[in-house]
């Protein structure tokens, strides 16, 4: 484990949800683990006036409500936490920031003033702080480098994406750009690498000869929480398809790197993106489901209708899910459909792979002996499952299915960074491998634009209740292929905690 340089973290969005969530627990956790440097300050920004001592204060509650904290190492953390009250659209007032990181340098007696900026804002401030910075040269990295994390969604759509790359790149480098997306840092996406190419026994068949089709599921419990105002103009496709399952479908389906670097992969993830097959009208009409969750009672809980959630408007046409066959237009994939889906409010949160491969040439054993599947959990019970084949015993030869297995949970020493813990690590240690580049980013919003223009006046959008697993329609879409999706489930009584 590499340990960064010494070094400040300025977040900007201090007060808001994903800084009080996830940023502060994941620095906590690494500062804990000993895994940031000896030497760093966090400092927060934003609109609100606080002092260091409310801020501190705020932050210490909120982790402390959140998980286990020990009071000693939590009070070690909060002296490294600072906060400096700004409004960060005024480019004036980034003077008050120079200074402030100036004092701070000073008083931590940093050799290099390097600098890392979490957009943890708005989407709407992400092309006017880097602006902002770079009129005071915080961008300059004669003496320390900086850089800039962008939380998603970067863009609204194709155009919007370009142009807010246009803008940042006026005043940052390709190197200094940090586009997150969460789902990377998951240790189960990356995984997916390791599994496809450490193992020559797997990789032969990665391909369109072996493989029949491919499902992605990434599933949630939760409906829009508190996030109705930003979730109603954004919806799954923006929220969830666009970036977290392109990049998993990226992972799944990439070539080889040359080397386990941050270009080598940057450049498969980016290849294989821009061979998604463009949608047509047809694929729009056909191979496209979206949906919206109605109110139910599931496990004796009453969840209201995504029109009845705060900020959320009473003839909303927002999807909360979303199915889509899609193809890829390449060498190792083409003809082999994909069917991904994500939705709020289904049965559970799951988020899984499932290979299935082709039958035998000759079905010795029956048109119904069982197929081979390969199932790569990436959330909950974190595993792989692969299934096949065995004789039943008796007389005769009945195939039946059965199954091996590896749970994560099993490898009890590992210890599992959570996303945010090693995406912040990487981004201060410089390694870009887990970010989303500029070109990936792009062939992400060429590919869903389609979707994006259909849904301005959706010919269709389903209603599915409430802890259902989406619309009917999205069932026939396997259907009408003869398939069905996997139930990711193997028991849901009384809990929504998923078994693999
Ligand atoms: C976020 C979306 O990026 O990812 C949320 O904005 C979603 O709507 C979340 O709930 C899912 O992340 P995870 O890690 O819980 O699967």
């Amino acid at each position: 484990m590499v340990i960064p340089e010494n070094s400040s973290i300025v977040i900007f969005g201090a007060s808001g949800d994903l800084t009080y969530r996830k940023l502060i627990p994941a620095l906590y956790h690494l500062f804990a683990n000993r895994q940031l440097p000896s030497s760093f300050a966090v400092l927060g920004v934003s609109r609100t006036e606080y002092s260091d001592k409310t801020y501190r204060e705020k932050l210490r509650k909120s982790l402390t409500e959140l998980e286990k904290t020990d009071p000693e190492t939590l009070d070690m953390f909060c002296e490294h936490i600072h906060y400096q009250s700004l409004n960060t659209s005024d480019v004036n007032e980034y003077e008050k920031l120079t200074q402030r990181l100036d004092e701070l340098h000073q008083h931590y007696n940093f050799q290099q003033q390097n600098t890392l900026f979490y957009l943890a804002t708005p989407p709407s401030l992400y092309g006017i702080i880097p602006g902002c910075l770079a009129t005071h040269n915080l961008n300059d990295e004669t003496n320390g480098w900086k850089r800039l994390i962008i939380e998603k969604p970067f863009g609204y759509d194709l155009e919007s994406a370009k142009s807010l790359d246009i803008e940042i790149h006026r005043h940052f480098k390709e190197h200094q750009i940090y586009r997150i997306d969460h789902y990377l840092g998951k240790e189960t996406v990356q995984n997916l690498l390791v599994f496809r190419f450490a193992n020559g026994m797997f990789e032969p068949l990665w391909n369109r000869n072996f493989i029949d089709y491919i499902e992605i599921t990434g599933a949630e419990f939760l409906g829009v929480e508190e996030r109705g105002g930003y979730y109603d103009n954004s919806g799954a496709v923006r929220d969830m398809f666009q970036n977290h399952l392109l990049q998993v479908l990226a992972m799944v389906t990439m070539e080889p790197p040359v080397a386990i670097n941050a270009d080598s992969i940057r450049n498969e993830v980016s290849k294989v993106l821009n061979c998604l097959e463009p949608l047509t009208d047809d694929d729009l009409k056909n191979n496209l489901v979206l949906g919206q969750y109605t109110e139910s009672t599931v496990r004796g809980q009453f969840l209201k209708s995504y029109r009845d959630e705060h900020g959320v408007s009473e003839d909303s046409r927002t999807e909360t899910y979303i199915a889509l066959k899609m193809f890829i237009n390449n060498w190792r994939w083409n003809g082999i459909p994909f069917y991904v889906r994500s939705g709020k409010r289904l049965p559970t949160r799951v988020t899984e792979v499932v290979i299935h491969f082709k039958r035998t040439p000759h079905p010795v054993f029956g048109k119904n002996a069982p197929e081979n599947k390969l199932i790569i959990r990436i959330q909950p019970d974190e595993g792989i499952l692969m299934s096949f084949g065995l004789k039943e015993p008796g007389a005769g030869f009945h195939a039946k299915s059965v199954s091996m297995n590896f749970h994560y949970a099993s490898l009890e020493e590992t210890q599992m960074l959570t996303a945010y813990e090693r995406l912040l690590l990487d981004a201060l240690n410089g390694d870009a491998t887990l970010f989303a580049r500029t070109d990936a980013v792009e062939a992400c919003w060429k590919f869903v634009q389609p979707i994006l223009d259909y849904k301005q006046a959706p010919q269709s959008l389903f209603g599915y209740a409430c802890g259902t697993w989406g619309p009917q329609e999205a069932d026939s879409l396997l259907k009408q292929d003869e398939r069905d999706w996997r139930f990711p489930c193997k028991n849901l009584t009384n809990t929504d905690y998923c078994e693999l």
